[in-house]
């Protein structure tokens, strides 16, 4: 995903440095050149070869640096190059050097020489983060995490920090964002390119509950994760994004219509209300496959009104299938005009099964996946398209792989 791109990461001597290589062995694994520029502080913090080792480059330290022979100038040659600098963890002392436009050590002079954007997550004790002259600093670089006119101009972004648990021992304000933030903050910058804009992605998101009675359901394990990266990498890439979703703990994502549901009948309602207007609709949704049998006494009036009680120690309910979202919208008229994106999880055969199931239900593409998928921040998967033309995909990130299904998803439409 980041194939091609060179990301110049500058580590100052906050003690997150050590996350900093995370930060360069997933830029890595996404295919970025990942040159690592520190600040002499930071190096009694982590050492050089750390991330000489992790990023396979040369470290720059010094300005006058021996190492970095090939380059003469190696921080010019280093801006030169880069396509990103990230600074993971900026100091309070780097941020006040930036602001007031100091270049006295390599990586300073670096920020200085770069015209590419520039992404600063800060990190310090929360004192720092608050003093007036910080706060005044961090608004000359670029102002507030949301942007502004002047941060565009400046070509600055700046991520966190967070509140959370800090090395000093407060709870407060001031830790840096982690690596995976700060990597999907890299994939949306580089992702500005807005090759979704003025489509209308539909995206399916959790399971859903059927109930028992008022007080229990039937679901199943489904995070919600992925549709919610689906949804937030589809409207990063500039598409106008509805988001059904069955209940989920996950925060709203930023500038989508959001439509909550329960039960899969009417996770099948708000779609089939939306999906006229969608250019692809991408059903991630772990949608229950059954659901109570209404004709069944345990379901009339009275008691669905009423907890069941316990009386006998058995219970039997009869199940009945729910509607089958996928193949309703395959048979809707204008079903030519838009892109139908299918999830199959399986325990067995999941190839064999997941193409029954794209012919099945006349998908474009559908992606392939295991139960172990399910709450995981990560994802291993297979893509299957029309053709049957299948590619197997390393374990990734959901936000990486919600961006390589949106490639698919954007070259078919
Ligand atoms: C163990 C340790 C941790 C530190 N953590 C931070 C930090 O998180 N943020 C910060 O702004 N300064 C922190 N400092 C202070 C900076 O290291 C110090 O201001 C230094 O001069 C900054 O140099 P640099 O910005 O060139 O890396 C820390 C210092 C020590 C000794």
């Amino acid at each position: 995903m980041l194939a091609g791109k060179t990301i110049i990461l500058g580590v100052s001597s906050s003690i997150a440095a050590y996350k900093a290589c995370e930060i360069v062995s997933r830029l890595k694994k996404l295919g970025a050149d990942v040159w690592v520029v520190m600040t002499r502080s930071a190096t009694q913090l982590i050492t050089p070869q750390t991330f000489r080792t992790l990023s396979c480059n040369p470290v720059l330290v010094d300005l006058f640096a021996p190492e970095f022979s090939a380059m003469p100038v190696p921080h010019i040659a280093l801006a030169k190059m880069a396509d990103l600098l990230i600074i993971a963890p900026a100091t309070a002392n780097v941020i006040g050097k930036l602001a007031h436009g100091i270049g006295d050590d390599a990586l300073t002079t670096l920020a200085l020489s770069i015209t590419a954007p520039k992404l600063i997550a800060p990190a310090m004790n929360c004192e720092m983060w608050r003093n007036p002259i910080v706060r005044k600093n961090v608004s000359a670089i670029g102002g507030s995490a949301s942007g502004g006119k002047k941060l565009k101009e400046l070509k600055w972004r700046i991520i966190g920090p967070e509140a959370g648990h800090l090395a000093c021992g407060d709870d407060d304000i001031g830790r840096m964002s982690e690596p995976e933030e700060i990597i999907e903050a890299t994939i949306k910058l580089f992702a500005e390119k807005f090759d979704l804009e003025g489509k209308n992605i539909l995206i399916t998101a959790g399971g859903t509950r059927e109930a028992i009675d008022p007080v229990r359901y039937i679901s199943n394990r489904s995070s919600g994760k992925m549709g919610y990266a689906l949804a937030r990498a589809a409207r990063a890439r500039g598409a106008k994004v509805t988001l059904v979703s069955g209940p989920t703990y996950l925060p709203v994502p930023a500038d989508v219509e959001m439509i909550k549901v329960e039960s899969a009948a009417e996770m099948m309602e708000a779609v089939l209300a939306k999906q006229k207007d969608a250019d692809a609709i991408v059903m991630a949704a772990a949608v229950g496959d059954f659901t109570r049998n209404d004709e069944l006494p345990i379901t009339n009036d009275e008691i669905k009104l009423k907890k069941i009680k316990r009386n006998n120690n058995k219970l039997s309910l009869t199940l009945k299938s729910t509607q089958d979202i996928l193949q309703i919208i395959a048979q809707q008229k204008d079903r030519k005009n838009k892109i139908l994106v299918g999830f199959a999880l399986e325990t067995d055969d999941l190839i064999k099964n997941a193409k029954a199931k794209l012919k099945a239900k006349d998908l474009d593409l559908i992606v392939a996946n295991e139960p172990a998928t399910f709450d995981s921040d990560e994802i291993k998967f297979s893509l299957i398209n029309r053709a049957g033309k299948i590619d197997n995909l390393p374990k990734q990130t959901k936000t990486t792989a919600a961006n390589l299904i949106l490639d698919r998803v954007q070259a078919m439409l």
